[in-house]
């Protein structure tokens, strides 16, 4: 037989104990911060309905699931987004749900894309919502926690240049120009998500793709127009001051100045999202320091994504955050914290006929609450005593058939200061 591939599937991750304690690091930020602002953690399996994805505006997810026939003739798919499910848990529970809610979870996605920088076709992504709140006051909290997480991680914020910034739009504003065009609102979602891919697919590709959705040239080049506005006071002057995508914008400002991140908000008319479900604010966070260029998070609120799916509509926003572009950046601009191996104690049993009396000692090691190792290897003391460095242990418990005949185990400090002393196996009640 031929060997197997050693590789992962294809844009797949083999986490190593080393990348797992990144992972683990920077999740246990994630769940510190989500919890701080009072949301909850749920989760749902990674194999969901097909149809939950299955969207006509073109979403680039759709194209992109991994979906298969079940062995019950179930079209089933790998989640390539937690949204849909969430949406589903939420109609599941209809009006038994005391909203609003704020719920977060970190899950593992699949979505087959080319695998570029930052980007493979598993990966995990945390996610914060806030579900039956129609207020802009979601969206600037939701922001908030970014934020925060990012300052958590190591970015820093608050200098003359902070090294990340959130672009903001509103849907609506986009909207209303094509419904000025004529365009109902499944074709308009259908535009937005072809809009996203503009730095992609280039200007002439998109003119022709929005002729096809009914878009003439000249009034994609009044759109391309549009998308140039930055900035409050440049869209103020296009717009009536009571137009809702205007109004929510203002209103967003003047409470992330509250969470002390309106420095950090551009709007910018140009993020649009690739996802059709967003109603009103979208936002992406991207690194303002180093070269990566792709968003590191991105989110909105998207109040008709129950109704979309045959349920009643619940005002719902939120974001994801991947795991893989942050590391990207904080590797990057050499951010990476350092996570060495760490264990409280290794118990060396120096002959095969200590191993039972080394597994009492290390349980009563335990039972204080020590992460402790018992080295079976019967190796020369100095091998020993190097692999436990190594892995980072604080104390080596050594049991050697004389100091067990005079009723000790010698415990020797390691690191710096290479201590030795012997305790009484009666202070562990193992003598
Ligand atoms: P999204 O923009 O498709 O939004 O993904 C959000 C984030 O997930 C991205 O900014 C990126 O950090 C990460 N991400 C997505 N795809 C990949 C990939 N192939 N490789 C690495 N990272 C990736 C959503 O998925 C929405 N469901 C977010 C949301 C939650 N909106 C409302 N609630």
């Amino acid at each position: 037989m031929s060997r197997i591939d050693l590789e992962p599937v294809k844009g797949t991750r083999d986490f190593y104990p080393e990348d797992l304690r990144f992972r683990s690091w920077l999740f246990g930020h994630m769940r510190a911060v989500a919890t701080a602002f009072g949301y909850e953690e749920y989760d749902a399996c990674v194999l969901e309905h097909a149809a939950l994805y299955i969207r006509k505006a073109g979403d680039e997810v759709t194209r992109q699931l991994y979906e298969f026939m079940d062995k019950g003739g179930r079209h089933v798919a790998l989640r390539p987004e937690l949204t849909p499910s969430l949406a589903r848990m939420v109609m599941a529970r209809g009006a038994a749900l005391a909203l609003p809610l704020r719920w977060f979870a970190i899950p593992q996605c699949f979505r087959y894309e080319e695998t570029q920088r930052g980007r493979k076709r598993e990966h995990f992504q945390w996610n914060m919502d806030v579900i039956g709140l129609a207020s802009v006051a979601a969206e600037a909290e939701l922001m908030a926690a970014q934020a925060e997480l990012c300052r958590r991680v190591g970015l820093r914020l608050d200098g003359p240049e902070p090294e990340a910034l959130w672009r903001v739009s509103d849907r609506r504003l986009l909207a209303d120009a094509l419904a000025g065009l004529g365009l109902d609102e499944e074709r308009a979602a259908a535009v937005c998500v072809l809009i996203d891919k503009r730095g992609k697919i280039g200007d002439e590709e998109l003119l022709a793709a929005l002729g096809e959705l009914g878009v003439d040239r000249e009034a994609s080049r009044r759109l391309f127009a549009l998308l140039e506005v930055r900035g409050l006071e440049q869209l103020g002057a296009l717009l009536p001051a009571e137009h809702p995508g205007l109004r929510a914008l203002r209103e967003l400002l003047a409470l992330a100045e509250s969470h002390g991140i309106a420095h950090l908000i551009r709007i910018d008319l140009s993020v649009v999202r690739g996802l059709s479900y967003y109603t009103g604010i979208v936002w992406e966070v991207f690194a303002a320091a180093g070269t990566f260029r792709r968003a590191i998070a991105g989110g909105g609120r998207y109040d008709r994504l129950c109704a979309q799916l045959g349920g009643e509509a619940v005002p719902m926003a939120g974001f994801g955050f991947g795991d893989i572009p942050i590391q990207e950046v904080l590797a990057e601009l050499g951010r990476l914290p350092p996570l060495p191996r760490t264990l409280d104690a290794v118990v060396y049993p120096m002959d095969g006929a200590l191993i039972p009396l080394a597994n009492r000692l290390a349980a009563r090691l335990r039972a204080q609450g020590q992460s402790v190792a018992v080295d079976y290897t019967l190796r020369r003391f100095k091998h020993v005593v190097q692999r436990a460095e190594s892995d980072g242990a604080q104390a080596l418990y050594i049991l050697g058939s004389d100091e067990v005949a005079r009723g000790v185990c010698k415990r020797r400090r390691l690191g710096g200061a290479r201590q030795e002393d012997d305790i009484p196996l009666a202070a562990f009640g193992i003598a």
